[in-house]
């Protein structure tokens, strides 16, 4: 079963900045996937690592589309993505110090923060990165 299933609405107009957030969403379905499975610990913390190696690339492109356009909510989307890392951060540590214990709401945090963000943050982005589409 998928978690998240994609949406236009999580379309910002940037090519780039769009198939990441596709990207995301197979991420995060494959690790609900993976916990759902019963399969070995480390192929879920492969998979958390990879949800949070993209999601910082991710962050880093995004990031550069405000900051050449000068988006004004800059300094808050930046610090959500902050916080959006430290927090995967603090879950990957729980599930290997509970040694693999993990209940689902790892990956429904996972969901439901992608979709707020992507539909009250990244929503707002939609002119400045459609400016940026030729560069993209
Ligand atoms: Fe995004
Ligand atoms: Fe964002």
């Amino acid at each position: 079963m998928v978690l998240i299933e994609w949406d236009d609405d999580f379309a910002v107009g940037s090519p780039a900045l769009d198939k990441d957030h596709r990207d995301l969403i197979a991420d995060i379905n494959g690790l609900y996937e993976q916990l759902g499975s019963g399969e070995h610990d480390l192929t879920v913390i492969d998979f958390i690592d990879a949800v949070h190696d993209h999601a910082r690339e991710h962050f880093v492109r995004e990031e550069a589309v405000m900051l050449e356009n000068d988006y004004p909510e800059y300094e808050d989307h930046k610090a959500e993505h902050e916080r959006f890392l430290e927090r995967l951060s603090e879950l990957q540590d729980e599930y290997q110090d509970e040694e693999g214990n993990e209940d689902g709401g790892m990956s429904l945090w996972l969901s439901h923060w992608l979709i707020n963000h992507f539909r009250v943050y990244d929503a707002r982005l939609q002119p400045a990165s459609e400016e940026n589409k030729q560069e993209s």
